[in-house]
C-alpha cells in the first residue's frame, strides 16, 4: 500500500521481529519479571542515565497518561500546547482516566515556551484552580518541528523554578534525537526532563511504548508514597501492564539496542544505514528523516510551490514529516496514488491543509513517484 499517512502503517522492522522472535523461547516470568525486561532496564540506565527505571505498556496514550498521574496529584493540572496529542487526540484520557486537567497554551508551530509555565504559575495554591503540576512537551511536536536542546533547557528550568515536574510526549523522541545529531540522553535526562513517554510502534516497534522515569529514586520501589514509586501500581490500574511483557521489552531492546553496545552514533549523514553501528532507533530515524526532507525539496525542485494555486508548505520540515496546503481537489487526486490525511482546512474554501508523513520503509522512489503525483493533480 503507497501511502504518506503516518509512521504507525509501516510495518515492523525485521530486526524488531527477529528480536520478537528470541524472545519467543520457552516459559519466562510473566508482569515483566522476565530476562528481557530485565536486559531492558540495564540498558535503559546505559541510554538515559543510572536513575532512568523504563515501564515497558501498550500504546503511547497509556504511556502519557501514567507518566501525567505518576507526576501529579488528582487535583493537579498539565500544561501543554494547544496542539498537544494529550489534548486533541486521546480522547480526554488524562481528564477521564487520570483526573488531571490539561491547561492547554497557544503554540507556534507546534512549540511553547516558557511563559507557558508563567502563565498558570499564579494560579499555584489557588484552592479555586486545578494546580498545575506538570509542563507536558511533545518531541517531535504534533507539528514536525523539533525542540533544540537550549529550548527545552529553558522550560525545564522554567517549569522546576515553578515547582513543576517536566513531561515529555517522545512518540517520535528517535527523530528529533536524529534530527539534532545528539543521543536521546542529551533531549531528557540532561536538559531535567523527568519522565518521557518514549515511542516505539512509530520507529519500527510493533506494538508497546514505555514510560522512562528520569529522575526520581523512588520509581518503581513499589513504594506507592513517592511520585514516581506508582508507577508499577498505576501501569496495572490503567491496563496497560501486559502479562507476557517480554514481549514489549523485547521490541524496545532491539530499538535502543543491546546493553554495552553504542548508544547512538553518527546520526546526521541522512541516509539509511550510513550511521555506523547506531543502534536501530537511529537508523530507522535518520532514515525517515532524510525521507521527509527528500519530500520537501522534491515538491520544490519539481517548481510546486506556488502560493494560490500550488503547494504551500505550512511548517518546518524538521523531521519526518511534511505539513502543507494545496487544492482540496488536487489533493483528492494524488491520494488516488498514495493515502494521506487531510489535516485542517486550508487559507481558502478550495483548499485543505494536508499531512505527509515517512516512515522507517518509505523509500526514496516512493518519496519520487509522490512527488510526480501530486505534479500531475495539480
Ligand atoms: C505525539 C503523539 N503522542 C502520543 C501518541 C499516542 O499513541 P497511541 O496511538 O499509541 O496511543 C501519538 C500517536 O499518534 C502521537 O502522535
Amino acid at each position: 500500500m503507497q501511502h504518506f499517512a503516518s509512521d504507525n502503517y509501516a510495518p515492523v522492522h525485521p530486526e524488531v521481529m527477529a528480536a520478537i522472535a528470541a524472545a519467543n523461547d520457552g516459559a519466562a516470568v510473566s508482569y515483566g519479571d522476565d530476562p528481557v525486561s530485565a536486559r531492558l532496564q540495564d540498558r535503559a540506565t546505559e541510554v538515559f542515565g543510572e536513575r532512568a527505571r523504563i515501564f515497558p505498556v501498550l500504546n503511547g496514550t497509556g504511556a502519557n497518561v501514567i507518566s501525567l498521574m505518576a507526576s501529579a496529584p488528582r487535583w493537579g493540572a498539565v500544561i501543554a500546547s494547544d496542539v498537544a496529542h494529550i489534548h486533541t487526540d486521546e480522547n480526554g484520557a488524562p481528564e477521564r482516566v487520570g483526573s488531571l486537567k490539561v491547561l492547554a497554551v497557544p503554540s507556534v508551530a507546534g512549540r511553547i515556551g516558557p511563559d507557558a509555565v508563567d502563565r498558570y504559575a499564579g494560579d499555584i495554591g489557588n484552592v479555586q484552580r486545578a494546580q498545575p503540576a506538570v509542563l507536558s512537551l511533545t518531541q517531535v511536536t504534533e507539528l514536525g518541528t523539533v525542540y533544540s536542546v537550549a529550548d527545552l533547557k529553558l522550560l525545564a528550568d522554567a517549569a522546576h523554578a515553578a515547582g513543576l515536574r517536566v513531561h515529555v510526549d517522545g512518540s517520535r523522541l528517535a527523530n528529533a534525537a536524529a534530527t539534532l545529531g545528539v543521543g536521546l540522553r542529551e533531549i531528557t535526562t540532561d536538559v531535567g526532563v523527568d519522565v518521557v513517554s518514549l515511542g516505539a510502534a512509530k520507529n519500527g516497534g510493533m506494538l508497546g511504548e514505555a514510560v522512562v522515569v528520569l529522575t526520581d529514586d523512588d520509581a518503581g520501589s513499589g513504594d506507592a508514597a513517592g511520585p514516581t514509586g506508582a508507577v508499577p501500581y498505576l501501569r496495572k490500574a490503567t491496563m496497560q501492564l501486559a502479562s507476557k511483557t517480554r514481549f514489549v521489552s523485547a521490541q524496545l531492546l532491539a530499538l535502543l539496542g543491546e546493553p554495552g553496545t553504542p548508544t547512538s552514533g553518527t546520526s546526521t549523514s541522512g541516509a539509511a544505514g550510513t550511521a555506523d553501528g547506531a543502534p536501530l532507533w537511529l537508523r530507522n530515524a535518520v532514515h525517515s528523516n532524510s525521507m521527509a526532507a527528500r519530500l520537501r525539496s522534491g515538491i520544490e525542485a519539481a517548481g510546486l510551490l506556488e502560493p494560490g494555486t500550488g503547494v504551500r508548505v505550512t511548517y518546518p520540515t524538521e523531521a519526518n514529516v511534511v505539513f502543507a496546503t494545496l487544492p482540496r481537489a488536487a489533493a483528492d487526486r494524488a491520494r488516488e496514488h498514495a493515502r494521506f490525511y487531510d489535516w485542517a482546512p486550508g487559507e481558502s474554501a478550495d483548499r485543505v491543509e494536508v499531512r505527509w508523513m515517512c516512515a522507517w520503509d518509505t523509500t526514496a522512489s516512493d518519496v519520487d513517484d509522490f512527488v510526480r503525483a501530486i505534479a500531475a493533480a495539480l
